[in-house]
């Protein structure tokens, strides 16, 4: 079964970085076929990968809708759906990426959920490792789109703000029934690289989480994100993807 590391957390706290530099360390560093997913509506994980993405699973459910019952002679609607979405998901050289996309309607939500949660029930049995990225908030615990992950990584600022939203995040975790084996907090653009002592222990203290990481801020990710350049491109021995690195090594070791 596949590892599954999903990001949460408040808008702009750098989800989708942190995300596509981990797809990247697993696929260039340890050689590990990895299937990143971008589960935010207004997708940007295939930037972030250097991606171009045509198709999204809700472009799947618009074909399918306009397709009506005019599925391929022999194919089941289950099994043509699923071609759809298989064709729809980008090969990288070292990594596949699936794309969420915008449903067209709040009710649409349900459905293209649905194909994306039977989608990664099945990536789980295929890919060793699973990546997902989501929108900034909670929705997608309650949508159920993060389920069946072996580690929750609640990225926020060190902020009273950001240490509020880790609070309200794990709190939904533990009263929605959806599985997760292990969630913790990352700590992004701390400046000087020091966290205040209240902000962490209310963190840990208080709400008795983890502090995975606690990652700098970072110019070389600046420089970039200007450019509106892919993380591909941050330098290997930049700062971030080597705590990036050793905090999954961490990770893989059951640490
Ligand atoms: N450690 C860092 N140092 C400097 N800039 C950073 C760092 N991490 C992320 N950023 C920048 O912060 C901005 C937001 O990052 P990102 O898009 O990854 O956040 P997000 O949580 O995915 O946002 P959203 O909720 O909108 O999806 C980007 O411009 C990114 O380059
Ligand atoms: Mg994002």
């Amino acid at each position: 079964m596949a590892y599954t590391i999903a990001f949460s957390g408040k808008g702009g706290t750098g989800k989708s970085t942190i995300a596509a530099l981990c797809v990247r360390y697993l696929t260039e560093e340890l050689n590990k076929s990895t299937l990143a997913v971008d589960a935010d509506p207004n997708s940007c994980l295939g930037l972030e990968l250097g991606i171009d993405v045509k198709e999204s699973i809700s472009d799947v459910r618009e074909d399918i809708i306009k397709k009506k019952m005019d599925f391929p002679v022999g194919m089941s609607k289950e099994n043509y759906v699923d071609y759809c979405i298989e064709e729809s998901i980008v090969e990288s050289k070292s990594f596949d990426l699936l794309t969420m996309g915008r449903p067209e309607g709040p009710k649409c939500y349900c459905y293209v959920n649905n194909l994306l949660r039977r989608y990664l029930d099945k990536a789980a049995t295929t890919y060793p490792f699973v990546v997902i990225d989501n929108e900034a908030g909670m929705e997608h615990l309650s949508r159920r789109t993060t389920n069946d992950v072996d580690m929750l990584l609640i990225v926020a600022e060190p902020t009273m703000v950001g240490v509020n939203t880790i609070n309200r995040i794990s709190g939904i975790t533990d009263e929605l029934p959806i599985k997760i084996k292990r969630k913790a907090v990352l700590l992004n653009r701390v400046h000087n690289g020091k966290v205040n002592e209240t902000i962490k222990k209310k963190i840990t203290d208080e709400y008795g989480l983890e502090i995975l990481e606690q990652l700098p801020f970072n110019d070389g990710i600046t420089e970039l994100s200007t450019d509106a350049k892919p993380m591909q491109l941050l330098p290997k021995d930049n700062e971030i993807f080597k705590r990036i690195g050793s905090m999954i090594d961490k990770l893989i070791a059951g640490n």
